[in-house]
């Protein structure tokens, strides 16, 4: 059992709901759907959690694929979607995604529960997966921020960016933090990048929102 697992089978329970278990959207990706042309609508999730995004994309008319690696969130979002989307169990970091085949690849909150070569290799597979004209939109945590954050308060430095916390429902599991500078260098393949700060008002939350397309 993942550790991510641990914490929807927990909440399943009657646990907290950890992080973004909750029903929180993110108004960024809302407006980047509004702002965006989509040709064919077939969109992609990596660590689609409970599927939140894919019922949103689904009322929006697209065919939703997704992968997490929990088994406990992938029923969740069978459940939630009711249809016969293809919702993947996978380890982002291991899997192949399909070549040129998608116009919408995103992931909210997940890509970054690895060490840093790792998320590359995620980001590069995006670059390969999505068609010409194919659009993303991924998150991933502010390394200026990493201090504030509760989870890395007691946490083990590995260097890079990179932090594990000792203690909590994600205890042991790598999380890669970015500078503005790393964060272009990461989507160095892709055009028309778009990077700025999650932000409610005039509170600036700890991640990065950054979108663009492969031309
Ligand atoms: C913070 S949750 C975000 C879920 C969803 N995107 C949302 O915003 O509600 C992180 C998700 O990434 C998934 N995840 C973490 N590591 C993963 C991996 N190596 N491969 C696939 N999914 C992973 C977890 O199972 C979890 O569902």
């Amino acid at each position: 059992m993942t550790i991510w697992d641990k914490i929807y089978k927990n909440y399943q329970k009657g646990g907290p709901a950890w992080a973004t278990i909750e029903g929180r959207i993110l108004p960024q990706f809302i407006n980047f759907l509004k702002f965006n042309k989509f040709n064919i609508k077939h969109a992609l999730e990596i660590g689609c959690g409970m599927g939140k995004y894919l019922v949103i994309l689904k009322e929006l008319g697209f065919k939703t694929d997704g992968i997490d690696s929990s088994i406990t969130a992938m029923q969740m979002t069978k459940n939630n979607l009711k249809d016969d989307s293809n919702i993947i169990l996978a380890d982002m970091f291991e899997y192949e995604i399909p070549k040129n085949k998608y116009d919408l690849i995103f992931s909210i909150f997940s890509v970054h529960h690895g060490l840093k070569n790792q998320v590359k290799s995620v980001i590069d597979e995006i670059y390969s997966s999505l068609m010409s004209n194919g659009k993303f939109f991924i998150t991933l945590p502010d390394y200026n921020s990493s201090k504030s954050w509760d989870t890395f308060k007691n946490n083990k430095d590995l260097g890079n960016g990179v932090f594990t916390p000792l203690s909590g429902p994600e205890k042991g599991l790598p999380h890669s933090f970015y500078n503005r500078k790393e964060v272009y260098a990461l989507f160095n393949k892709f055009t028309d990048i778009k990077v700025e700060l999650e932000k409610s008002g005039k509170i600036v939350h700890g991640n990065w929102i950054i979108s663009g397309k492969k031309l």
